[in-house]
Protein backbone atom coordinates (compact mmCIF):
# COMPACT_ATOMS: atom_id res chain seq x y z
CA UNK A 1 0.00 0.00 0.00
CA UNK A 2 2.70 2.00 0.71
CA UNK A 3 4.02 2.47 -3.27
CA UNK A 4 2.35 5.68 -4.12
CA UNK A 5 4.17 9.00 -4.96
CA UNK A 6 2.03 11.42 -2.57
CA UNK A 7 1.96 15.25 -4.87
CA UNK A 8 1.46 18.19 -3.11
CA UNK A 9 -0.96 20.66 -5.06
CA UNK A 10 -0.62 24.91 -4.08
CA UNK A 11 -4.22 25.54 -3.61
CA UNK A 12 -4.00 28.47 -6.53
CA UNK A 13 -6.60 27.43 -9.71
CA UNK A 14 -3.61 25.65 -11.68
CA UNK A 15 -3.17 23.23 -8.35
CA UNK A 16 -6.23 22.81 -7.70
CA UNK A 17 -7.66 21.98 -11.22
CA UNK A 18 -4.40 19.06 -11.49
CA UNK A 19 -5.88 17.74 -8.00
CA UNK A 20 -9.56 17.77 -9.22
CA UNK A 21 -8.15 15.22 -11.99
CA UNK A 22 -7.17 12.92 -9.12
CA UNK A 23 -10.76 12.67 -8.07
CA UNK A 24 -11.56 12.38 -11.46
CA UNK A 25 -9.67 9.87 -12.18
CA UNK A 26 -10.91 7.64 -8.79
CA UNK A 27 -7.37 9.02 -6.44
CA UNK A 28 -7.48 9.55 -2.98
CA UNK A 29 -7.12 13.34 -2.05
CA UNK A 30 -6.41 15.06 1.10
CA UNK A 31 -7.73 18.40 1.05
CA UNK A 32 -7.65 21.39 4.08
CA UNK A 33 -11.73 22.35 5.59
CA UNK A 34 -12.09 24.61 8.42
CA UNK A 35 -12.31 21.51 10.48
CA UNK A 36 -9.54 19.15 10.04
CA UNK A 37 -7.94 18.00 6.63
CA UNK A 38 -9.96 15.55 4.82
CA UNK A 39 -9.09 12.58 2.47
CA UNK A 40 -11.38 12.96 -0.36
CA UNK A 41 -12.84 11.05 -3.16
CA UNK A 42 -15.40 11.04 -5.86
CA UNK A 43 -18.59 9.51 -3.49
CA UNK A 44 -20.06 7.90 -6.76
CA UNK A 45 -17.08 5.98 -7.09
CA UNK A 46 -16.97 3.07 -5.41
CA UNK A 47 -13.76 1.59 -6.51
CA UNK A 48 -12.54 4.64 -4.95
CA UNK A 49 -14.06 4.22 -1.61
CA UNK A 50 -12.99 0.58 -1.30
CA UNK A 51 -9.47 1.91 -1.39
CA UNK A 52 -9.56 5.03 0.72
CA UNK A 53 -11.17 2.44 3.51
CA UNK A 54 -8.16 0.58 2.99
CA UNK A 55 -5.81 3.06 2.96
CA UNK A 56 -7.22 4.54 6.54
CA UNK A 57 -7.08 1.00 7.81
CA UNK A 58 -10.89 1.87 8.56
CA UNK A 59 -13.34 -0.48 10.13
CA UNK A 60 -16.51 -0.64 6.79
CA UNK A 61 -19.22 -0.29 9.03
CA UNK A 62 -17.76 3.39 9.42
CA UNK A 63 -19.86 5.75 6.96
CA UNK A 64 -18.53 8.35 5.50
CA UNK A 65 -19.37 12.34 5.48
CA UNK A 66 -19.96 13.92 1.48
CA UNK A 67 -18.91 17.56 0.81
CA UNK A 68 -20.43 19.47 -1.37
CA UNK A 69 -20.55 23.35 -2.32
CA UNK A 70 -24.13 24.08 -1.43
CA UNK A 71 -27.04 23.69 0.21
CA UNK A 72 -28.70 23.52 -3.22
CA UNK A 73 -26.33 20.81 -4.26
CA UNK A 74 -26.91 18.88 -1.30
CA UNK A 75 -30.74 19.01 -1.88
CA UNK A 76 -30.18 16.40 -5.22
CA UNK A 77 -28.55 13.97 -2.45
CA UNK A 78 -30.63 13.93 0.34
CA UNK A 79 -34.40 14.67 1.69
CA UNK A 80 -34.16 17.88 3.90
CA UNK A 81 -36.94 18.54 6.75
CA UNK A 82 -38.04 21.90 8.50
CA UNK A 83 -35.53 21.42 10.71
CA UNK A 84 -32.31 20.36 8.82
CA UNK A 85 -33.50 23.37 6.37
CA UNK A 86 -33.26 25.69 9.32
CA UNK A 87 -30.26 24.31 10.49
CA UNK A 88 -27.80 24.58 6.64
CA UNK A 89 -29.41 28.29 6.96
CA UNK A 90 -27.95 28.76 9.74
CA UNK A 91 -24.64 26.97 9.76
CA UNK A 92 -24.19 26.42 6.11
CA UNK A 93 -20.88 26.73 5.01
CA UNK A 94 -19.86 25.72 7.98
CA UNK A 95 -18.85 22.63 11.03
CA UNK A 96 -22.14 20.95 10.84
CA UNK A 97 -22.56 17.72 9.20
CA UNK A 98 -26.43 16.82 9.03
CA UNK A 99 -27.53 13.57 9.06
CA UNK A 100 -30.43 12.92 6.58
CA UNK A 101 -32.80 10.93 4.35
CA UNK A 102 -30.65 9.52 1.04
CA UNK A 103 -32.64 10.14 -2.39
CA UNK A 104 -33.40 7.13 -4.48
CA UNK A 105 -30.74 7.33 -6.97
CA UNK A 106 -29.17 9.83 -6.01
CA UNK A 107 -25.76 7.93 -7.37
CA UNK A 108 -24.28 7.60 -3.91
CA UNK A 109 -21.84 5.00 -3.67
CA UNK A 110 -23.35 2.66 -1.06
CA UNK A 111 -19.88 1.91 0.55
CA UNK A 112 -20.14 5.85 1.38
CA UNK A 113 -23.27 5.07 3.58
CA UNK A 114 -22.01 1.94 4.61
CA UNK A 115 -25.59 0.56 3.49
CA UNK A 116 -27.81 2.87 5.49
CA UNK A 117 -30.44 4.77 4.52
CA UNK A 118 -28.93 8.23 5.03
CA UNK A 119 -26.19 9.98 4.05
CA UNK A 120 -24.12 12.16 6.58
CA UNK A 121 -23.75 15.73 4.69
CA UNK A 122 -21.44 19.18 4.56
CA UNK A 123 -20.65 22.90 3.17
CA UNK A 124 -17.35 23.33 4.39
CA UNK A 125 -16.57 26.87 5.08
CA UNK A 126 -12.77 26.87 3.37
CA UNK A 127 -11.65 28.74 0.61
CA UNK A 128 -9.35 25.79 -0.90
CA UNK A 129 -12.47 23.54 -0.17
CA UNK A 130 -14.77 25.32 -2.28
CA UNK A 131 -12.10 25.74 -4.88
CA UNK A 132 -11.26 22.18 -5.46
CA UNK A 133 -15.44 21.05 -4.85
CA UNK A 134 -16.13 24.01 -7.89
CA UNK A 135 -13.03 22.51 -9.71
CA UNK A 136 -14.13 19.06 -9.42
CA UNK A 137 -17.93 19.75 -9.39
CA UNK A 138 -18.68 16.59 -7.71
CA UNK A 139 -19.71 15.20 -4.40
CA UNK A 140 -16.53 14.47 -2.08
CA UNK A 141 -16.81 11.69 0.12
CA UNK A 142 -13.98 12.65 3.09
CA UNK A 143 -13.18 11.36 6.57
CA UNK A 144 -10.33 12.92 8.51
CA UNK A 145 -7.01 12.45 6.53
CA UNK A 146 -5.72 10.38 9.27
CA UNK A 147 -4.98 6.61 9.47
CA UNK A 148 -8.18 4.73 11.46
CA UNK A 149 -7.93 5.31 15.44
CA UNK A 150 -5.07 8.17 15.40
CA UNK A 151 -5.08 11.91 15.64
CA UNK A 152 -7.05 14.09 13.09
CA UNK A 153 -5.39 16.15 10.78
CA UNK A 154 -5.31 19.93 11.01
CA UNK A 155 -1.86 20.87 8.96
CA UNK A 156 -1.28 18.99 5.51
CA UNK A 157 2.15 17.63 7.39
CA UNK A 158 0.45 16.15 9.71
CA UNK A 159 -1.24 14.49 6.76
CA UNK A 160 1.97 13.82 4.80
CA UNK A 161 3.25 12.20 8.25
CA UNK A 162 1.18 9.65 7.81
CA UNK A 163 -0.17 9.11 4.66
CA UNK A 164 2.54 9.18 2.40
CA UNK A 165 2.66 6.83 -0.23
CA UNK A 166 -1.16 5.64 0.60
CA UNK A 167 -2.70 9.13 -1.10
CA UNK A 168 -2.02 10.34 -4.41
CA UNK A 169 -1.92 13.92 -3.13
CA UNK A 170 -2.44 16.78 -0.75
CA UNK A 171 -3.42 20.04 -1.50
CA UNK A 172 -2.10 22.58 0.64
CA UNK A 173 -4.13 25.01 2.53
CA UNK A 174 -2.09 26.44 5.81
CA UNK A 175 -4.17 25.03 9.60
CA UNK A 176 -7.54 24.16 9.94
CA UNK A 177 -8.66 27.43 11.89
CA UNK A 178 -11.65 25.38 13.49
CA UNK A 179 -9.71 22.11 14.64
CA UNK A 180 -12.04 19.79 15.89
CA UNK A 181 -14.57 17.91 13.13
CA UNK A 182 -17.83 18.98 12.64
CA UNK A 183 -20.81 18.91 14.66
CA UNK A 184 -23.09 16.16 13.50
CA UNK A 185 -26.75 15.76 13.88
CA UNK A 186 -29.43 13.57 12.99
CA UNK A 187 -32.59 15.47 12.24
CA UNK A 188 -35.32 12.25 12.07
CA UNK A 189 -37.05 10.68 14.45
CA UNK A 190 -35.92 13.78 16.53
CA UNK A 191 -32.73 16.68 16.28
CA UNK A 192 -29.94 14.53 18.04
CA UNK A 193 -26.67 14.95 18.68
CA UNK A 194 -24.66 12.30 17.26
CA UNK A 195 -20.99 13.79 17.50
CA UNK A 196 -19.86 16.84 19.61
CA UNK A 197 -17.83 18.78 17.29
CA UNK A 198 -16.74 22.91 16.03
CA UNK A 199 -20.38 24.32 16.55
CA UNK A 200 -21.64 24.05 20.05
CA UNK A 201 -24.76 22.23 20.95
CA UNK A 202 -26.29 25.77 22.60
CA UNK A 203 -25.80 27.14 19.08
CA UNK A 204 -27.98 24.18 17.29
CA UNK A 205 -30.25 24.02 20.51
CA UNK A 206 -31.06 27.95 20.01
CA UNK A 207 -31.40 27.17 16.18
CA UNK A 208 -34.13 24.34 16.55
CA UNK A 209 -35.43 25.94 19.95
CA UNK A 210 -35.11 23.03 22.40
CA UNK A 211 -32.88 20.65 23.83
CA UNK A 212 -31.20 17.81 21.78
CA UNK A 213 -31.36 13.80 22.30
CA UNK A 214 -28.12 12.89 22.85
CA UNK A 215 -26.81 9.62 20.63
CA UNK A 216 -27.35 6.24 22.84
CA UNK A 217 -30.49 8.01 24.88
CA UNK A 218 -33.61 5.23 23.40
CA UNK A 219 -35.00 6.27 19.70
CA UNK A 220 -32.04 8.50 19.48
CA UNK A 221 -30.40 7.29 15.96
CA UNK A 222 -26.09 6.52 16.33
CA UNK A 223 -23.20 7.41 15.11
CA UNK A 224 -21.46 3.82 14.13
CA UNK A 225 -17.90 6.17 14.05
CA UNK A 226 -18.31 7.00 17.92
CA UNK A 227 -15.83 4.10 18.40
CA UNK A 228 -14.49 3.93 22.23
CA UNK A 229 -10.83 3.93 21.74
CA UNK A 230 -10.14 7.37 18.66
CA UNK A 231 -7.80 9.50 18.91
CA UNK A 232 -5.12 8.22 20.16
CA UNK A 233 -1.79 9.00 20.76
CA UNK A 234 0.91 6.71 21.63
CA UNK A 235 1.04 7.50 25.27
CA UNK A 236 -1.47 7.09 27.79
CA UNK A 237 -3.79 10.31 28.87
CA UNK A 238 -5.11 10.73 32.40
CA UNK A 239 -7.55 13.50 32.30
CA UNK A 240 -8.95 16.40 34.96
CA UNK A 241 -5.45 16.10 36.11
CA UNK A 242 -4.61 18.91 38.96
CA UNK A 243 -1.59 17.66 39.45
CA UNK A 244 1.55 16.05 37.70
CA UNK A 245 3.02 12.90 38.51
CA UNK A 246 7.14 11.82 38.14
CA UNK A 247 7.08 10.71 34.84
CA UNK A 248 3.87 12.67 33.21
CA UNK A 249 3.78 14.96 30.43
CA UNK A 250 1.31 17.92 31.31
CA UNK A 251 -1.17 19.10 28.39
CA UNK A 252 -2.43 22.11 29.89
CA UNK A 253 -5.72 24.38 29.92
CA UNK A 254 -5.41 27.68 31.13
CA UNK A 255 -2.99 29.27 33.80
CA UNK A 256 -0.95 26.36 34.42
CA UNK A 257 2.78 25.23 33.38
CA UNK A 258 2.65 22.94 30.99
CA UNK A 259 4.66 21.12 28.00
CA UNK A 260 2.03 22.26 26.09
CA UNK A 261 -1.04 24.18 26.69
CA UNK A 262 -4.16 24.49 24.67
CA UNK A 263 -5.21 27.67 26.19
CA UNK A 264 -2.98 29.45 29.19
CA UNK A 265 -6.29 32.22 28.46
CA UNK A 266 -8.61 29.14 28.99
CA UNK A 267 -9.88 30.47 26.02
CA UNK A 268 -12.14 26.94 24.24
CA UNK A 269 -11.69 28.32 20.58
CA UNK A 270 -7.87 28.85 20.67
CA UNK A 271 -7.90 25.57 22.60
CA UNK A 272 -9.77 23.43 19.87
CA UNK A 273 -7.98 24.82 17.17
CA UNK A 274 -4.64 23.55 18.83
CA UNK A 275 -6.00 20.22 19.92
CA UNK A 276 -4.69 17.64 17.43
CA UNK A 277 -1.54 19.66 16.87
CA UNK A 278 -0.83 19.21 20.69
CA UNK A 279 -1.77 15.46 20.25
CA UNK A 280 0.67 15.20 17.05
CA UNK A 281 3.10 17.41 18.95
CA UNK A 282 3.23 14.39 22.62
CA UNK A 283 3.68 11.86 20.00
CA UNK A 284 6.66 13.28 18.45
CA UNK A 285 8.23 14.16 21.74
CA UNK A 286 7.58 10.51 22.69
CA UNK A 287 5.46 11.45 25.67
CA UNK A 288 4.71 7.93 27.85
CA UNK A 289 2.21 9.02 30.11
CA UNK A 290 0.05 12.07 29.30
CA UNK A 291 -2.10 14.45 31.82
CA UNK A 292 -4.55 16.74 30.74
CA UNK A 293 -5.82 19.57 32.71
CA UNK A 294 -9.63 19.92 33.50
CA UNK A 295 -11.56 21.08 30.53
CA UNK A 296 -15.14 22.66 31.15
CA UNK A 297 -17.73 20.97 29.07
CA UNK A 298 -19.29 23.84 27.91
CA UNK A 299 -19.57 25.21 24.44
CA UNK A 300 -16.55 23.23 22.44
CA UNK A 301 -15.14 21.92 25.92
CA UNK A 302 -17.62 19.38 24.80
CA UNK A 303 -16.15 18.56 21.72
CA UNK A 304 -12.74 18.76 23.13
CA UNK A 305 -13.62 16.33 26.45
CA UNK A 306 -14.86 14.19 23.75
CA UNK A 307 -11.73 13.40 21.80
CA UNK A 308 -9.93 13.41 24.86
CA UNK A 309 -11.87 10.65 25.97
CA UNK A 310 -11.32 8.61 23.32
CA UNK A 311 -7.81 9.26 23.86
CA UNK A 312 -7.95 8.29 27.22
CA UNK A 313 -10.03 4.95 26.67
CA UNK A 314 -8.51 1.60 27.40
CA UNK A 315 -6.77 0.13 24.01
O1 LIG B 1 -15.17 17.87 10.15
C1 LIG B 1 -15.45 16.77 9.68
O2 LIG B 1 -16.55 16.26 9.80
C2 LIG B 1 -14.31 16.06 8.91
C3 LIG B 1 -13.99 16.88 7.68
C4 LIG B 1 -13.00 16.20 6.78
O3 LIG B 1 -15.17 17.21 7.00
N1 LIG B 1 -14.70 14.72 8.56
C5 LIG B 1 -14.85 13.73 9.49
O4 LIG B 1 -15.16 12.52 8.96
O5 LIG B 1 -14.70 13.90 10.66
P1 LIG B 1 -15.00 11.14 9.73
O6 LIG B 1 -15.14 10.11 8.66
O7 LIG B 1 -13.73 11.09 10.48
O8 LIG B 1 -16.24 11.07 10.65
C6 LIG B 1 -17.51 10.78 10.09
C7 LIG B 1 -18.51 10.49 11.18
C8 LIG B 1 -18.34 9.11 11.77
O9 LIG B 1 -18.48 9.21 13.18
C9 LIG B 1 -19.51 8.35 11.15
O10 LIG B 1 -19.95 7.28 11.91
C10 LIG B 1 -20.55 9.44 11.04
O11 LIG B 1 -19.81 10.55 10.61
N2 LIG B 1 -21.56 9.14 10.01
C11 LIG B 1 -21.37 9.13 8.68
N3 LIG B 1 -22.50 8.78 8.04
C12 LIG B 1 -23.43 8.57 8.99
C13 LIG B 1 -24.82 8.20 8.96
N4 LIG B 1 -25.46 7.97 7.82
N5 LIG B 1 -25.46 8.09 10.14
C14 LIG B 1 -24.83 8.35 11.31
N6 LIG B 1 -23.52 8.71 11.41
C15 LIG B 1 -22.83 8.81 10.26
MG1 LIG C 1 -11.99 10.84 11.82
Amino acid sequence: MNDLTTRTFASDATGLSEAAEILVSGGLLAFPTETVYGLGVDARNSDAVARLYAAKGRPSFNPLIVHVSSVEVAERYVEFDDTARALAQAFWPGALTLVLPLRANAGISPLVTAGLQTLAIRVPNHPVAQGLLDAFSGPIAAPSANPSGQVSPTTADHVLDHMTGRIAGVVTGGASHVGVESTIIATQPKPTLLRAGGIPKEAIEDTVGHALACAGDSAAPSSPGQLASHYAPKGTVRLNATTVDAGEVLLGFGDVEAAINLSRSGDLVEAAARLFDALHQLNAMNAHRIAVSPIPEHGLGAAINDRLRRAAAPR
